[in-house]
């Protein structure tokens, strides 16, 4: 294995300026890796700028200080290898399934055959065969979310950056998502930096769990999590799991606010 990682964020700070001309720094002095091929999850309160995060990762967002490499570039040079899911779907209403899915490689021109036949087996894998010629309003918002998590992944991407996919989803969907979703993550063998209000999603689905304290947003743990895969259900009621969460609890403070 190569000692490249998959995403380096060096020392990053985000500042925004409002129009009144004062200054909200958002982000401060963040720094850490993610391995190839590594689930890492992200918790913090509403606001400590987790969204910011992510989308300075992907190069929606500029850093103002510091700097991310993605397997050791700048990320300008690699924007083809990156995918983000958001918290809603954000299907195209008059695209069917399979033309939803495909719509990143029709903006690079690659839709072919092989991506066709790749699209279908996404479907297939997310618990979705037979659903190509549906319609989003066909779907309930568990299918709806999987078919966007399919479209991320159609360009095989190398980095999935995940922002609260599943928080507008019911307790028992989520759960069948996460299920899922592990199960596709192993598959594919790509890098997650997964962001949720979830104590418990992030603990059971990642190898990591960041911690992210607010004003300005900064990384206050790291916390490995040793639970072997694959993961049952099951786990979420062993000792071991729920010290993890206890853990990731107290480090929060006030867990009121964090469903
Ligand atoms: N484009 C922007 N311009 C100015 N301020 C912004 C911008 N984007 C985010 N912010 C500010 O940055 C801070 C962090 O926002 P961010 O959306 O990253 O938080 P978050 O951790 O994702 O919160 P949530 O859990 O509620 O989604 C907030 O104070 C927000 O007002
Ligand atoms: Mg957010």
């Amino acid at each position: 294995m190569s000692n490249t990682s998959a995403i380096s964020v060096r020392n990053v700070g985000v500042k925004f300026q409002s129009r009144d001309g004062l200054e909200n720094q958002v982000l401060q002095g963040v720094d850490f890796d993610v391995q190839p091929g590594e689930f890492v999850s992200i918790v913090g309160q509403s606001g400590s700028g987790k969204t910011t995060l992510l989308k300075t990762i992907s190069g929606l967002q500029e850093a103002t200080e510091g700097e991310v490499l993605i397997k050791d570039k700048p990320i300008a040079s690699q924007l083809e290898g990156i995918a983000m899911v958001f918290q809603g779907p954000v299907l195209l209403p008059w695209r069917n399934n399979l033309n939803n899915v495909l719509l990143p490689l029709e903006f690079r021109h690659k839709r072919d055959k092989a991506s066709e036949q790749r699209a279908i087996e996404l479907l297939e894998m997310a618990g979705l065969a037979g659903q190509e010629s549906r319609y989003s309003y066909e779907l309930s918002g568990g299918m709806q979310q999987r078919v966007a998590i399919c479209r991320a992944l159609v360009s095989n991407p190398e980095l999935l950056l995940m922002d609260e996919p599943f928080g507008a989803l019911d307790a028992m969907t989520r759960d069948t998502m996460n299920f899922e979703l592990q199960k596709i993550w192993m598959r594919e063998k790509c890098s997650v930096l997964f962001v949720t209000h979830s104590i418990s999603e992030a603990v059971w689905l990642g190898d990591r769990v960041i911690i992210v304290g607010d004003r300005p947003g900064h990384i206050v743990a790291d916390i490995k999590i040793d639970i072997p895969r694959p993961r049952a259900k099951s786990h979420r009621y062993s000792d071991e799991f729920s010290n993890y969460v206890t853990e990731i609890e107290s480090y929060i403070g006030v867990t009121a606010s964090i469903s």
